[in-house]
């Protein structure tokens, strides 16, 4: 839920090693923006800066960039354990000051930790678990054990998930690191590496990375970096695990855009256009995993569940597949029925979700097979799952799901196809046409969104003065909806709900009054003539209907207050075309009411805390 990183550099090897740990938080404050910090060792002392707020407003008051030294590591937090402040803000240090450290996950047993470490005369300055770690380090190096060896004795006792980088100030040019089920990535450089939680914080440094993977352990120095398995002391072979980034530190950035989520809307068209060219023969694999399996289920978070319930549609509309979609934090509910045979197709943009991650271990643990669906290469689901797809979406920034979404449905779409093809469930000239179509996607959703876009801004201008509002659909109308409805809540802070237009009959419609805002999904589908009757129900009622409508469908231009018409494709291809356009309209809404999207308030982008 934090952001680490860290850089070690030989002297005059980086102008401002300090100013550059703040840029790259700058690149990692998606991951959680309640404090900020800084540490480093000079001339012998540790030195830390930091503070409640964004990483611009603490340095304005720290001045972050004036941290002297070439060892500097850095912390962007999303609180959970202690509320946001000055003094819960990593960087955390030991009694002596003579250990700094900085962490991304939970450490479960702190308590326990902190308990005995407390009863041994340490004195803790806040409520983190966090702090335990930095305690723990002083207790072994007061033993005498070396550095290296205090951190690993510290590590050994730590139960959770983390991501760690500690600073002692015996080894000025070294920062040690620790991984379990949070995230780490290694940048390796000429006189300098880094560490990180994530590869766009030090891309515009290097593109030489390491992932680092659970369990294990090391250091980095400026000209050294040095891995290995905590529990069996295996070094880990680097030229082995050296990968080079092709994509550049300038995608990650905003591209003249005024906020992430509105470059990564319109990144659409690319980001499905990569993901096509990169489907490979993992699409057969998946497609045999799912039409040999007894029972598939699809589980995810968020967005990503309604990417699952898109793919729930698929698989039963086009492959004839039964399919039991849950959302991955229930997922215990169904555990005692799992067993060998069945599958899990686990969806998570991040592959880092905690509530996914469990589902996953729980199921495999029952004999079922695992397929991930993931934009996150070596990310902690695909690594546990037993095949992975990947999304070719590239580093999403923007809080909000966006592009990690229509790309999750591609995928699917193309998987499904192969499965029908595979079981024969749908003629083989259908199956041709599905994929000529899937081919034009990417062209279709950059037409909607040149063409739309401006309009959808107006309609915005109606939007944003709205409390609360329906978004209604049937069919593959519905995900659709959720996810419109998800968007604008999220974002614009508005009250949305989604419902199959024919439930709306069944209470919701109580709520609608004159103005009262209502978003149809209408797709060129059976659906169609219920869906204007539920149009005419809400217009009778005097809501304010907006419609997306295939641009054909002239009756609904008669009833519908606004129409945005959607160029003519399949009605499988629409979460697709459609979602870009709710993207737009929740997007330009926050806007308007002064919210910054990018960075909604109680929301971080990946979310490792159960
Ligand atoms: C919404 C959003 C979240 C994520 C959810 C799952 O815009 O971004 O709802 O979709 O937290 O995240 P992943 O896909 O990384 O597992």
């Amino acid at each position: 839920m934090c952001g680490i990183v860290g850089v070690t550099c030989l002297q005059g090897k980086l102008s401002s090693p300090a100013k550059i740990i703040r840029k790259c938080l700058e690149k990692l404050e998606y991951r959680g923006y309640d404090s900020v910090g800084l540490a480093s060792i000079f001339k012998g002392m540790i030195v830390v800066r930091k503070g409640k707020g964004k990483i611009e407003e603490v340095h304005r008051r720290m001045n972050f960039d004036g941290v002297p030294g070439n060892t500097v590591i850095g912390h962007t937090r999303w609180a959970t354990h202690g509320a946001p402040s000055d003094n819960n803000a990593h960087p955390h240090i030991d009694c002596g000051r003579i250990v700094a450290i900085v962490h991304n996950g939970i450490i479960k047993n702190y308590m326990e930790l902190k308990k005995k470490l407390i009863a041994k005369g340490h004195i803790f300055r806040s409520e983190t678990d966090t702090e335990v770690v930095a305690h723990l380090i002083e207790e072994y190096l007061n033993k005498g054990f070396k550095p290296y060896e205090a951190f690993k004795k510290a590590i050994s006792h730590v139960k959770g998930s983390y991501a760690i980088a500690a600073i002692i100030i015996s080894e000025p040019n070294t920062i040690f690191f620790a991984k379990k089920d949070s995230p780490l990535i290694i940048g390796i450089g000429d006189g300098f590496n880094f560490i990180a939680s994530d590869i766009p914080a030090f891309l515009e440094h290097t593109r030489r990375i390491v992932v680092v993977k659970d369990f294990e352990v090391g250091y980095i120095t400026p000209t050294n970096v040095f891995i290995e398995n905590l529990h069996t002391g295996k070094i880990v072979d680097l030229s082995k695990r050296l990968r080079f980034i092709s994509w550049t530190a300038e995608m990650a950035a905003k591209a003249g855009y005024p906020h992430y989520m509105l470059k990564e809307i319109h990144e659409q068209p690319r980001a499905l256009r990569e993901t096509i060219n990169g489907l490979g023969e993992e699409i057969e694999q998946a497609a045999n995993m799912i039409i040999n399996a007894r029972r598939v289920f699809i589980t995810a978070a968020g967005t990503s569940f309604h990417a699952g319930l898109v793919l729930d549609y698929y698989l039963n509309s086009i492959a004839g597949i039964a399919t039991i979609p849950l959302i991955a934090s229930e997922y215990s509910k169904y555990v005692r029925s799992v067993k060998h045979g069945d599958l899990l197709i686990a969806i998570s943009q991040s592959g880092e979700t905690i509530d996914t991650l469990m589902a996953v271990r729980e199921f495999k643990k029952r004999g079922a097979k695992i397929l991930a669906i993931s934009n996150v290469i070596d990310s902690a689901i695909p690594r546990e799952s037993d095949l992975t797809v990947y999304t070719r979406a590239g580093p999403e920034i923007g809080v909000a799901a966006t592009k990690t979404f229509t790309t999750q449905v591609l995928v699917e779409l193309a998987t499904v196809l192969k499965a029908a093809e595979l079981n024969n469930s749908l003629d083989v000239s259908e199956i041709a046409d599905l994929r000529k179509q899937l081919e034009k996607t990417p062209k279709i959703v950059e037409k909607t969104i040149m063409k739309h876009e401006a309009f959808v801004n107006s309609i915005a201008e109606i939007v944003h003065r709205k409390n609360s509002m329906y978004y209604l659909g049937r069919g593959l109308g519905v995900p659709i909806a959720m996810e419109g409805a998800l968007k604008l809540k999220e974002i614009a802070y508005i009250h949305a709900e989604a419902y199959p237009a024919g439930e709306s009959k069944h209470g919701p419609i109580a709520l609608v009054e004159k103005d009262f805002p209502v978003l149809f999904i209408v797709l060129d589908d059976e659906n169609s003539e219920n869906i204007l009757g539920n149009v005419t129900e809400m217009k009778a009622r005097n809501a304010l209907t907006i419609g997306l409508i295939p641009e054909h469908f002239e009756e609904f231009k008669e009833v519908l207050d606004h129409s945005i018409k959607i160029p003519l494709h399949d009605h499988l291809i629409s979460p697709m075309t459609y979602t870009p356009i709710l993207q737009l309209l929740a997007y330009y809404s926050a806007v308007k009411r002064g919210y910054d999207p990018d960075k909604p308030r109680n929301l971080a982008k990946t979310v490792t805390v159960e």
